[in-house]
């Protein structure tokens, strides 16, 4: 506490009203008073001030408590109060799916997110939404971003397969499933296709699956001679159904297919190998996060790795199966790392 503020103070203003006592004696006595006690009222709250600095410094969380009110407002990048949300549709398969009976969506991804974010200690929310605000994909033109994904509208989209295209415009959390299997596929009828060499074939692809013609061309230096196909020549035929590609390979309005193990296909013969690699994308479903998103792949990774060697992840994994086995999609041995 400086003097000079109280030397600052005007005398009259620390002045009783006793005018009389002042003028009695010498004209300054009463001011000098008025000055002393002052100044043992204000080392008194100096020292009570002090001693109470002193008392919360030595309670653990009393900084703790500031600092949440000063930086954890709403809104402020690191407030543990943040709530990520993730965008999630409904495909009525075992991984998303809408249940009728509660209203909301349920799924393997959903038991993912639920667990992912205890573990990490976040708040999230599922956000439902049309997948093409996620990734758009339109026939007959290069897929991009989603405006609710690139927008931010929501921190992530959920199950995404990690694909190079997509992995242009969006970052990725580790995967979560494994990678899938693709692979050539003809008709039962048919024999002497050499699945190396695929001069001169016609090639049916599902529209909007990485296993397009531009991931066959992958293959084209070691594996299979002529895989990088040409459309003039009409090589290369996309069906916009699973059910569409299996009849015109069925019918031979194609030689062969180049597909993801979708159960439709079983309709067909595997000519590759089960260890044929999938050269189509860069891993399983993950987590898909704007690139300047980097906070959210880092915790979410971190807490990930912790949760897959847990009884609760083979509960997960087992609930593909029990809890969400009414709707239709793959095993958990399929998926499930
Ligand atoms: C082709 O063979 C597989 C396995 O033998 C069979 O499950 C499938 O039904 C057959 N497809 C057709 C079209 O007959």
């Amino acid at each position: 506490m400086s003097t000079t503020a109280l030397s600052d103070i005007p005398c009259q203003r620390l002045e009783c009203d006793d005018n009389f006592t002042r003028k009695r004696s010498h004209p300054n006595d009463g001011c000098r008073r008025a000055k002393d006690i002052v100044i043992v009222v204000v080392v008194v709250v100096a020292v009570g001030a002090l001693i109470l600095a002193l008392v919360s410094l030595a309670k653990p969380g009393h900084f703790e408590v500031e600092y949440e009110q000063e930086f954890n407002g709403p809104g402020f990048p690191w407030s543990k109060d943040k709530i990520w949300t993730f965008a999630i549709g409904h495909y009525g398969i075992n991984r998303e799916y809408l249940d009728e009976a509660t209203g909301t969506i349920k799924g393997y991804n959903v038991d993912i997110i639920n667990a992912v974010c205890k573990i990490a200690n976040k708040n999230c929310e599922l956000v439902y939404d049309d997948f093409a605000r996620c990734w758009m994909s339109v026939a007959g033109e290069r897929a991009k971003g989603g405006e609710g994904l690139l927008g931010g509208w929501y921190d992530a989209c959920t199950g995404w397969g990690i694909t190079y295209d997509r992995s242009r415009s969006f970052s990725f959390t580790k995967p979560y499933s494994k990678l899938a299997g693709v692979g050539i596929y003809v008709s039962n009828t048919t024999t002497n296709f050499d699945w190396t060499n695929l001069r001169g074939r016609t090639i049916g692809f599902m529209n909007g699956f990485s296993s397009d013609e531009h991931c066959l061309a992958r293959y084209a230096d070691d594996l299979i001679q002529g895989s990088k196909l040409s459309a003039s020549a009409g090589q290369i035929v996309y069906y916009t159904s699973l059910e569409e590609l299996v009849a015109a390979v069925i019918d031979g309005n194609v030689d062969a297919a180049f597909c993801y193990a979708e159960p439709q296909l079983g309709q067909l013969k595997l000519l590759t190998a089960s260890s044929f690699p999938n050269r189509c994308a860069l891993g399983g479903f993950g987590m898909m996060a704007r690139k300047d998103n980097p906070t959210f792949v880092t915790w979410w990774n971190d807490a990930f790795d912790k949760l897959v060697n847990t009884a609760e992840y083979r509960m997960i994994c087992r609930d593909l199966k029990e809890a969400h086995g009414h709707m239709p999609g793959q095993n958990p041995e399929d998926v499930c790392l």
